[in-house]
């Protein structure tokens, strides 16, 4: 989908994820990942696309998380997303809310549109279907063992994957 050269996606991590431990797994030949939530303006959110832009020319994805925060509201996500439309990102990983309820009606388009592939870590079959009938290209089956999993009920992304399949 990407070209790149290792099927090997670094997670999204506040903190970490940021311009030069993304360009550097996106220039060892993985998917490097830009976390949205490390920038609470639009300028510095796109200063950090730009940075990551001149250490690697090689693609990288943006995750943007949607979970309830005091700090990080629902205007940062519909901010992320239109940024990520706008820079024409290769990737977003949505984690919490699906895209419908976290960029409205017209984010999905808007993204298509853009040419940005769409992906959401999913905990249940029936959010991994949601994401299908959205239109993404692809999801992330997170068990309850993964770290900022969307769910909470117990299910290990062993038995959760076959039942996505
Ligand atoms: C320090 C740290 C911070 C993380 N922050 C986020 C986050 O902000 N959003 C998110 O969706 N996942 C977050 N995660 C989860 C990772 O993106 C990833 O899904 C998880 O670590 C499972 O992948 P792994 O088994 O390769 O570690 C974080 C993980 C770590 C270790």
């Amino acid at each position: 989908m990407f070209g790149i050269k290792y099927p090997i996606l670094c997670g999204g991590m506040m903190w970490l994820s940021k311009p030069s431990l993304c360009a550097a797994i996106s220039n060892a030949g993985g998917m490097g990942n830009l976390t949205a939530g490390n920038y609470e303006t639009e300028e510095e959110f796109r200063q950090a696309i730009h940075e990551t832009r001149k250490l690697t020319e090689k693609p990288f994805m943006v995750n943007i998380t949607a979970l309830p925060s005091l700090r990080i509201t629902a205007e940062h996500h519909q901010m992320y997303l239109r940024v990520c439309a706008e820079e024409g990102i290769a990737g977003v990983e949505i984690s919490g809310a699906p895209l419908d309820k976290v960029g409205g009606k017209g984010a999905v388009e808007m993204l298509k549109k853009a040419g940005v592939k769409l992906f959401q870590k999913v905990g249940s079959v029936r959010h991994a279907i949601h994401a299908e009938k959205l239109g993404y290209d692809g999801i992330y089956a997170a068990g309850f063992e993964e770290g900022g999993h969307p769910l909470n009920d117990d299910v290990t992304a062993m038995v959760l994957t076959p039942r996505i399949i």
